[in-house]
């Protein structure tokens, strides 16, 4: 008999989905002496006094206002668990926007849940508990024979850890299953994270009613907080080193492909943050005319454009979103400069129009005039521009909408409804992409040939302010002689 089969029962979360254990073909048995000797002569490593996360401040406010609107009601927010990749090797786990949005917490497996509770003087609100995996156990064997085991997967905060980092109560996540099949009350739940959990709740929720706390959490991340733009603006910080990082290397993506570009750029995101925020788009010549180009294999040729649309997430998931259309010889030639200068113009127009109180449409209409103008001067379209934007004839070429919101998710607010989103109002604190483009196709026999293969976005980070707008990706050029210069000093200082 092995240690592994004596662990005691697992508990209720583990029956549902079993531990799993780890098999070593080369060790195949446990010796009671050796599952004895395991169990003692470890350090007590327990850490105390720890300091509150950055955001402590910011994630209590958020529960607060979540609370406001749901009085009553136990809310149940999970975090999600890993995903098989292949075999017993999972893929890097990222957590719920809403678990970390509003825990600051990142751990598989875990979940918050706000109790309702009402306060002596009659008002209710309610209580806050982030359940966690604990330490692993030594006793049982669990910390190195189970594949959750801390000597597998790394040292995890205990529970008195995870409340002094976060400021809420922490509990053993293994028991919550049980709490809630017994709980009592209106509940609700934020579906398509935790399929145990929701197990746990099925008869006791509706979609309707779990939906509506889906949208609220995503529309009360419309306007970010002080700490999500300082975050924002690291996200494009580490953006902006990036894309410096990848001009200096075109001679190799030449002798290589478009993979050096991505690889290059992962590495920064990697090295600066958590990840990327979506996968890099490294489009050389016809390819930027696919929009989501990110098989990234083809061959990066002198005289051809590379369009990057690339955005480092930063370690409290924050992305950027940024794109930006290079010559790759580090010169436009005249067909792609007179493209790239349209989309800048539209892009210009596009941003002029961001400020609060106008409405979220009017950026993008904003561009989409400018650019239906270049097309109908440029004779690939019958005028007027009334008629071209009327009828829509400009979305041959300029094919997707002119920006996004932006934040945990690279479109992010995804389920706020269209009246608070796409027909709703600028306010302050929202962040949002301006990212225009024109793309002839390859293939398309309606555009002279110059123009065919030739794809241009140009893609910047713009908070709504005051009395205005901040462009946060501004300390990368976009105006094209800016971009040339910017290009042959970065070119000069790898040669330097
Ligand atoms: N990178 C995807 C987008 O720009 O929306
Ligand atoms: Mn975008
Ligand atoms: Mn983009």
């Amino acid at each position: 008999m092995t240690v592994a089969e004596e662990l005691p029962e697992t508990p209720e979360i583990a029956q549902e989905e079993p531990v799993k254990q780890r098999k070593n073909g080369l060790y195949p048995g446990v010796s009671d002496e050796l599952a004895e000797n395991m169990k003692s002569g470890w350090a007590d490593t327990e850490l105390h006094d720890l300091q509150p996360i950055a955001q402590a401040a910011e994630t209590r406010a958020r529960r607060a206002a979540l609370s406001a609107r749901f009085p009553g009601e136990r809310l149940v927010i999970p975090a999600g668990n890993l995903r098989t990749r292949s075999n017993d090797t999972d893929y890097a786990f990222r957590a719920s926007v809403e678990y970390a949005y509003l825990t600051g917490n990142q751990t598989e497996d875990g979940v918050l849940v706000l109790e309702p509770v009402t306060a002596a003087d009659g008002t209710s609100g309610h209580r806050a508990t982030i359940y966690l995996l604990p330490r692993s156990n030594r006793e049982n064997g669990e910390f190195w024979l189970s594949g959750q085991g801390e000597l597998w997967v790394g040292r995890r905060h205990s529970l008195a850890e995870a409340e002094q980092l976060h400021g809420i109560p922490a509990a053993d996540v293994r028991e919550l299953p049980e709490k809630l099949r017994e709980a009592t009350g209106p509940v609700r739940v934020v579906r398509g994270h935790d399929a145990g959990i929701e197990a746990a709740l099925t008869d006791k929720v509706t979609a309707e009613r779990d939906e509506e706390l889906r949208v609220f959490l995503s529309e009360m991340r419309l306007v970010k907080d002080a700490f999500e733009i300082g975050e924002l603006q690291k996200a494009v910080d580490s953006t902006v080193r990036g894309f410096e990082d990848v001009v200096k290397v075109l001679d190799q993506a030449e002798a290589t492909s478009e993979r050096y570009i991505e690889g290059t750029f992962f590495l920064r995101a990697r090295v600066e943050g958590n990840d990327v925020g979506y996968g890099s788009i490294c489009a050389a010549g016809p390819h930027a005319c696919t929009l989501h180009w990110v098989r990234n294999d083809g061959p990066v040729r002198s005289g051809d454009l590379l369009l990057l649309d690339a955005g480092v997430e930063t370690h409290t998931y924050y992305t950027a979103d940024v794109t930006r259309t290079l010559p790759v010889s580090g010169t436009y030639s005249e067909i792609q400069q007179k493209i790239y200068d349209a989309v800048y113009e539209a892009q210009e127009a596009g941003i002029a129009a961001v400020k609060p109180g106008a409405k979220y449409r009017d950026f993008h209409d904003a561009a989409q005039r400018v650019l239906a103008g270049k097309l109908v001067e440029w004779g690939l379209v019958e005028g007027p521009v009334e008629r071209v934007l009327e009828l829509g004839l400009q979305r041959r070429w300029t094919l997707h909408g002119t920006g996004h919101m932006l934040g945990m998710d690279v479109h992010d607010c995804a389920a706020a409804r269209t009246e608070t989103y796409v027909d709703g109002t600028l306010e302050p604190g929202m962040v949002l992409t301006v990212e225009p483009g024109l793309y002839f196709q390859a293939d398309d026999l309606t555009v002279p040939e110059e123009y065919r293969g030739i794809g241009v976005r140009i893609e910047d980070d713009i908070l709504v302010t005051q009395d205005g707008s901040r462009n946060l990706s501004a300390a990368l050029p976009r105006r094209s002689d800016e971009v040339v210069a910017w290009m042959a000093s970065l070119k000069a200082s790898v040669k330097g």
